[in-house]
């Protein structure tokens, strides 16, 4: 049957690909509150296609965030319930026969089907929702990451249903979340509220990359985040800067003075106390690494693109982005910034900060102890509001259970090489969860590159990939049953 669902595949490549590019047209852009109704169509498609396939129970599960603050530049803090109601798709097929007197195997196979925005529009060779293939890629917004991916999961159902007599060999639940570029928390308070119709034996994740072209990877290892933004205001109104220039606080000032003291010209952030739950990779970890074939030249070069790599001394690359804190700022608004000039000083000015977390620091306290810190270094004449936009805990992975061994096997009868195992630099927020609030070991096989350009201009899957990762999981679920 295996044998059977890997032909099926193959002869379906190009109807495969053709409904990805569908899917893709759809600017699922889940920060962009102006495209809810596009987000809501791409859970459409997505559960029209898992009802189609044969998954039962097929439905949209609405969600809601808590209510936050919004404090715009350039208008009154506002409240409003942050991107309320991007729905999750949720799909169940939970009669598969028992293998040898047991209860066959239950596998949570987890996506996102949102996207991140595609400024800078001018970037892309192509329209990031006119998917275009170009030397073997599809390039779109969402192609790799993950929309591309999560495809190759319901592909992979579907060709196995198509084989197996219109049933599945292991019981699968599926959920796709929206809101995954925006923190997750949708799908984190299901989880919390609903544990049990989540339940499985193992999470199957696929939403990060390869170590390199050809090079089976397992991820075991995810930063957690913690976004921020730090909004300054000085005077009551904006003002003209000839006129009171020397007596008015200005919040740009404020805010660079702020960011200068965050993290020193090393690398090193000076938050006090930040560093001190960071656990170091272990020793076979760091030795293994050194193992990968990594080029640091080569990376900064194509990869990186800047005339040199920075950060932490004493630490490699992988270390720095795989298993050391960071803080990054994403960008400072306010004020005037339109052609010409404006000689203003500016009321307020809004900086977005964000802080990538490693076992075994939590979010909680770093960002307790990031707040406490930027209140202690304010300015005079500043008043600051530091808020907390989202968060996730970092996860390290066990690789010692049979479905990593499962997996590693499955991914050999499809590349011929052994799995390499590495940490990713990202997040993914409900991955944690899966495994502290569920207790369900969670497997990350992703099959994007690591030129791909997620979240970047010129997003792109390779579609040779992409099939190669159809087979992999037709091969793993086939593989688990009767584990
Ligand atoms: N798929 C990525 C995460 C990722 C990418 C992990 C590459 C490992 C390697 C995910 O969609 C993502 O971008 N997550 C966000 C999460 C955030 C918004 C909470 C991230 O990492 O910035
Ligand atoms: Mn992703
Ligand atoms: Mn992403």
């Amino acid at each position: 049957m295996t044998i059977a669902a890997v032909e099926f595949a193959k002869n379906n490549q190009a109807r495969f690909v053709e409904e990805l590019k569908d899917l893709l047209r759809i600017p699922s852009i889940s920060t962009d509150p102006e495209r809810a109704a596009d987000v809501r169509r791409a859970a459409e498609f997505v559960a029209a296609e898992l009802r189609r396939i044969g998954m039962e129970n097929v439905k949209l599960i609405e969600t809601s965030t808590p209510e936050i603050v919004l404090a715009p530049c350039d208008g009154p803090a506002q409240v409003v319930s942050a991107r309320e109601g991007h729905p999750m798709v949720y799909a169940d097929y939970l009669h598969a026969a028992p293998v040898n007197g047991k209860a066959a195997t239950t596998v949570l196979v987890y996506g996102h089907y949102d996207v991140q925005p595609v400024e800078p529009l001018d970037e892309w060779l192509s329209p990031p929702f006119e998917p275009t293939e170009r030397d073997g890629n599809i390039y779109a917004r969402g192609a790799v990451d993950d929309k591309g991916q999560m495809w190759m999961h319901v592909k992979a159902l579907e060709s196995l249903f198509a084989t197996n007599g219109g049933t599945l060999p292991i019981n699968v639940r599926v959920i796709i979340e929206g809101e995954e570029e925006v923190g997750g928390e949708g799908i984190a308070a299901f989880v919390r509220e609903h544990p049990d119709q989540l339940r499985a034996d193992v999470a199957l994740v696929s939403d990060t990359e390869m170590f390199a072209p050809d090079l089976p990877t397992l991820c075991v290892g995810l930063r957690g985040m913690i976004y921020t933004e730090i909004e300054a205001r000085g005077a009551r109104t904006d003002l003209h800067s000839g006129m009171y220039g020397g007596a008015a606080p200005n919040p740009h000032i404020a805010l660079a003075q702020i960011i200068a003291q965050l993290k020193d010209s090393n690398g090193h952030i000076s938050i006090p106390g930040f560093y001190d739950k960071v656990a170091a990779p272990t020793a076979a970890e760091l030795a293994a690494w050194k193992t990968l074939p990594f080029d640091e030249e080569h990376y900064r070069e194509t990869e990186v693109g800047s005339i040199k790599l920075t950060g932490e001394a004493g630490f490699s690359v992988l270390e720095r982005t795989w298993a050391r804190p960071t803080l990054e700022v994403h960008g400072i608004a306010g004020g005037f910034t339109g052609a010409g000039a404006k000689t203003v000083i500016p009321a307020r000015a809004l900086a977005k900060i964000s802080m990538r977390l490693v076992p075994d620091q939590t979010p909680a306290e770093s960002f307790a102890l990031y707040k406490k810190y930027v209140e202690s270094i304010c300015p005079e004449g500043i008043t600051l509001e530091v808020r907390l936009i989202h968060a996730g805990d970092p996860v390290v992975v066990s690789t010692d259970n049979p479905y990593v061994r499962a997996a590693t096997e499955a991914m050999h009868t499809v590349f011929a090489k052994e799995t390499v195992f590495v940490r990713g630099g990202g997040s993914i927020p409900i991955v944690g969860d899966f495994i502290r609030e569920l207790g369900t070991p969670t497997l990350l096989m992703g099959f994007g590159l690591p030129d791909d350009n997620l979240h970047a201009p010129n997003e792109k899957f390779h579609i040779a990939n992409f099939h190669r990762g159809i087979e992999s999981i037709v091969r793993f679920l086939s593989s688990v049953a009767a584990i």
